[in-house]
């Protein structure tokens, strides 16, 4: 099984960490969206927003997916946004299984709240604009595919549950 693996959801839903995991696991490479754009820009996420916009650092995102990235035997785990612009999802999904982390706004917010690399977040008062961007996005990311909660449970038993599920999606892919 070769076919690549994106795990999507908001920020703080652990993404990274499942992600680095898992792809130990099965021994493909993993990727970060935004550490791939920042390399490639020889910027920070935050500096992008500020001296870019938004609206470019999605447009990195969408580059990144449709050809900056190996197109087997790699586990991206997608920036929080990048699945919120129309095509995105189905463009992730014509290129492997996608998978989303998710974990409840309580939790998200302890994770995220002092973390000062997230531009969305640099606000005067980051737990209104969370709870807001949460519940902007919350259907969009229930319909990205199937969820794995990553709340209160051991990343090994996270990753195993990854696993299987990707292992489902990944023999019907492209079917
Ligand atoms: C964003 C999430 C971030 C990063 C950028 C925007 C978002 O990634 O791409 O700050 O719009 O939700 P993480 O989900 O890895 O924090």
């Amino acid at each position: 099984m070769d076919t690549n693996l994106y795990l999507v959801g908001f920020m703080g839903t652990g993404k990274s960490t499942v992600g680095r995991q898992v792809a130990r696991q099965m021994g493909f490479e993993f990727l970060d969206s935004d550490h791939e754009i920042e390399r490639q820009q020889g910027q920070p996420v935050s500096q992008i927003f500020a001296e870019q916009g938004e609206a470019k650092f999605r447009a990195l995102e969408r580059k990144f997916i449709e050809h900056g990235h190996p197109a087997k035997k790699c586990i991206v785990s997608c920036g929080g946004g990048l699945v919120v612009p129309p095509g995105m999802l189905e463009l992730l999904r014509s290129r492997g299984v996608v998978i989303c982390m998710h974990a409840p706004i309580e939790t998200i917010l302890k994770r995220t709240m002092h973390a000062t690399h997230r531009p969305l977040l640099q606000v005067e008062d980051p737990e209104q604009r969370l709870r807001e961007l949460y519940a902007q996005r919350e259907e969009l990311y229930r319909r990205t595919g199937t969820m794995v909660l990553t709340d209160k449970r051991p990343l090994r038993e996270i990753a195993t549950h990854v696993l299987r599920v990707y292992r489902q999606e990944a023999a019907s892919f492209g079917k």
